[in-house]
C-alpha cells in the first residue's frame, strides 16, 4: 500500500483550517503553498509530486512506452508504490519518497513532466493518491496544492484558492526554475508541455481541473509573491474571525 506519511514539522496551532490550493501547472502554487505553510507552522502537501512518484516508477519499470502507459500493469503495480514525505530542514520543505528514496529532484525532470499527465487520467492511481491525502488532512492545519483539491479530495476545505496566470507567463517561470537548476530545455518546449498539461487535465475524465464554485480566483500575473501571499493570509484571518 501507498502509506506512511512522515512530518517531522508539527503544529499545534488552535483554529486550524483545510486551504485547498488548486489551478493550471506552474502557476506558483507550490510556491505559495510553502510560504503559507511556514507562516501558519501547517504541513504542506505537493499532491502533483505524488502523481510525479508514480510517474517515475512507471518510467523506470517500463510501464510507459512512447507516452502510452500500460494501464494495467500500472495499476497491478499500485501496492509495491510506496510514496513518503520526509521534511527537509535545510530547504524548509518536504521532500518526496519512492519506496524509501528521495526522489524529489528527479521528478521534477522533463521525462516525468512529459509523462504524468496521462498516468494523472488513470481513474484507480486517483482513487489511491485521493484515499491517501484525505488521511492526511484528518488533522487539519493542511496547506495542499493540486488539481482536484477543492472539488474532490476536500470539497469542505475553509478556503480554497483557484490560481491561474497566463501560459506565457508560467512557462518563463518553470524555464527559470528549471535553467536555475542546470537543466537545458528550450523555452518552446516547456510552453509546449504546459499546453499539452492544461489540455490533458482541463478535459480529462476523473477530476478535471475545475474551479470549485466556491474557490476564490487568484490570477497572479501581475502580482509578486509578497502580494498573492498578504492576499491569501489576509483571507485566513477573514476566516478565523468568522469562526
Ligand atoms: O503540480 P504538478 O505540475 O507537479 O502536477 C503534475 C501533474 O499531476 C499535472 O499534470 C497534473 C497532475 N495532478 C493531478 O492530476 N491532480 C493533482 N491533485 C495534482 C497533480
Amino acid at each position: 500500500m501507498l502509506q506512511n506519511f512522515i512530518f517531522a514539522k508539527k503544529t499545534m496551532q488552535t483554529n486550524k483550517i483545510i486551504i485547498a490550493i488548486d489551478g493550471h501547472s506552474s502557476c506558483g502554487k507550490s510556491t505559495l503553498s510553502k510560504q503559507l505553510a511556514k507562516k501558519l507552522k501547517y504541513n504542506y502537501i505537493d499532491t502533483g509530486a505524488m502523481y510525479r512518484a508514480v510517474t517515475l516508477y512507471a518510467l523506470r519499470n517500463k510501464l510507459i512506452d512512447n507516452k502510452q502507459v500500460d494501464k494495467n500493469a500500472l495499476i497491478n503495480a499500485l501496492p509495491n508504490i510506496n510514496i513518503s514525505f520526509v521534511y527537509n530542514e535545510k530547504d524548509e520543505k518536504s521532500d518526496t519518497l519512492l519506496n524509501g528514496e528521495n526522489v524529489e529532484n528527479e521528478i521534477r525532470n522533463i521525462a516525468v513532466s512529459e509523462n504524468v499527465s496521462p498516468v494523472a487520467t488513470i481513474k484507480e492511481v486517483r482513487q489511491t493518491m485521493v484515499a491517501l491525502q484525505q488521511k492526511m488532512g484528518t488533522q487539519k492545519g493542511i496547506v495542499m496544492d493540486g488539481r482536484d483539491i477543492g472539488t474532490v479530495v476536500f470539497p469542505e476545505a475553509e478556503l480554497k484558492i483557484f490560481m491561474t496566470a497566463s501560459d506565457k507567463v508560467r512557462a518563463q517561470r518553470r524555464y527559470d526554475e528549471l535553467f536555475a537548476k542546470g537543466i537545458e530545455v528550450s523555452f518552446n518546449d516547456v510552453l509546449q508541455n504546459i499546453k499539452e498539461r492544461d489540455q490533458i487535465d482541463s478535459n480529462r475524465e476523473e477530476s478535471p481541473l475545475q474551479k470549485a464554485p466556491d474557490a476564490l480566483v487568484l490570477d497572479n500575473s501581475c502580482l509578486t509573491r509578497e502580494e498573492q501571499l498578504d492576499w491569501v493570509l489576509q483571507k485566513v484571518k477573514e476566516i478565523n474571525h468568522a469562526h
